[in-house]
């Protein structure tokens, strides 16, 4: 079934083999200016009164806990906790700026329902943003200090008993010291996992510090897997450099950035793996912490049948990415007629770091009129994040997906063509597929 619906969608060949992610901002944030706005308030305590609006123990801490701590703890992937009121005061005009514009918690794509909403969304409600920004206002009070604190929301895990198998890249890989980023391929064995359909997965940084994306991907043919097997063979070292893409026709099965924590694939369905050795790119990142060995691993979890197959594709028109300079937004657009009938769970999109916004419309065969699909209004190439419709839907062959990726170059001075390094752009968008 697999196979047939390869075959129906020759879309999948069009630019497999790109990595999904390809570079990561080499500045560390600065968070200096991340503390109380110059005109935070803070007398007024006493004029709003403990009962005229929200307090951190009683409305604004369940709002953190459930949104913000999973992240912001001690230890976290974000430069700082939230997790006590001290510190939720100590950035309180960040929280309501950040929270306000939609910056945090990270999440690229419109939930609010003007263009579909997604499962599992990172999206704060209006009354949520009210809530926070009311805080503020009338002084950040602390409340009733008795109130016994949520549990924060943690990134979910697989349970062991979901965990069918473990992919290893085999040893410790030492990243480049001179090189802040640097992309390393590692090939895996799979035929411990066989013919298999991944229903879900997670991946384990073996140093966080230093990990920045990891890609799993599987060879599109037996000539893609020879040609990676070759890839690693070239020299004795573990994997090798794939800064310039995989090398191979591949399709993405399981993205990670931070804080993604465990995925499970939309219900009914699984994404076939173990016919040939496997890919995993990890995109390392030395800048803050220096290098440090690092061995990832990512979980499985699979089953042998009674799943719906699923098929990662991409939309891109690589040869026509053309983005001239000193532009405050250029944009790309591309129209593929869909040549099979699909249901769509999911959208993955990417770009480098000049994007500044992306989306997808479908446009039903003989309609005049583009149906929103996916909008992103801010694109942030730290979140390379996948969204799941939170209801399906069916695409009919025949019927036409647009995509638009915009930029903005005004740094530049040349022509911007499509390519891996982080002088060169993308505009590409994976849809998460089973025939319909
Ligand atoms: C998935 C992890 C994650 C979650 C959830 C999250 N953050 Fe963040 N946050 C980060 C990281 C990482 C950064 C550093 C900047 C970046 O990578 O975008 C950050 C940065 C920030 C900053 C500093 C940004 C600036 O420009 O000053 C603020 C303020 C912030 N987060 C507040 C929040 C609040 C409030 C919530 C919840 C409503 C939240 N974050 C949820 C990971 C997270």
């Amino acid at each position: 079934m697999t196979s047939m619906l390869l075959r129906a969608l020759p879309l999948t060949s069009l630019v497999l083999g790109v990595p999904l992610v390809a570079g990561c901002p080499t500045t560390p944030m600065d968070t200096t200016d991340a503390g109380p706005r110059p005109d935070a308030p803070g007398a007024s305590t006493d004029d709003a009164g403990p009962s005229s609006g929200p307090t951190y123990t009683g409305e604004v801490r369940p709002i953190l806990a459930e949104h913000c701590t999973g992240c912001h703890v001690t230890g976290g992937i974000a430069p700082f906790a939230l997790d006590s009121y001290a510190l939720a005061q100590a950035f309180g005009g960040r929280i309501v700026e950040v929270t306000e514009q939609r910056i945090m918690p990270p999440f690229l794509a419109d939930n609010s329902g003007e263009c579909n909403t997604y499962r599992d969304a990172r999206w704060l409600s209006d009354d949520e943003l009210a809530t926070l920004a009311r805080w503020y206002e009338i002084g950040m009070p602390e409340g009733d200090p008795s109130i016994e604190p949520p549990t924060p929301m943690l990134p979910p895990s697989l349970s062991p008993s979901e965990i069918t198998t473990t992919l290893d890249v085999g040893a410790e890989w030492m990243p480049s010291a001179t090189e802040v980023d640097s992309f390393r391929c590692f090939v895996v064995d799979m035929s411990a996992v066989g013919d298999q359909f991944v229903t879900g997965y997670e991946v384990v940084p073996g140093d966080a510090r230093v990990v920045h994306h990891v890609i799993l991907y599987e060879p599109s043919n037996e000539a893609a897997a020879a040609t990676v097997m070759g890839l690693e063979g070239e020299d004795a070292a573990l994997g090798y450099d794939c800064r310039g893409g995989i090398g191979a026709s591949t399709y993405p099965v399981a993205l990670w950035a931070p804080g993604s924590g465990a995925q499970h694939f939309p219900a009914g369905t699984g994404v076939r793996v173990g016919s040939w050795p496997a890919v995993i790119q990890v995109h390392y990142n030395t800048l803050t912490a220096g290098a440090h060995p690092d061995r990832t691993r990512i979980h499985l979890s699979s089953v042998a049948s009674g799943v719906t197959p699923a098929l990662i594709t991409p939309i891109a028109d690589p040869a026509n990415l053309r983005l001239p300079p000193r532009m405050a937004s250029v944009s790309q657009t591309i129209e593929q007629r869909v040549p099979a009938n699909i249901r769509v769970y999911g959208i993955f999109p990417h770009m480098h770091q000049r994007g500044i916004g992306a989306r997808a419309e479908l446009i039903r065969s003989g309609a005049s009129d583009a149906q929103c699909l996916t909008e992103l209004p801010r694109w942030d190439f730290n979140w390379q994040l996948g969204y799941y419709y939170s209801s399906p839907f069916d695409v009919a062959r025949g019927d036409t997906v647009r995509v638009t990726c915009d930029f903005n170059t005004m740094e530049e001075s040349e022509m911007i063509t499509w390519g891996e390094g982080t002088g060169d752009e993308m505009c590409i968008v994976y849809f998460y597929v089973t025939a319909s």
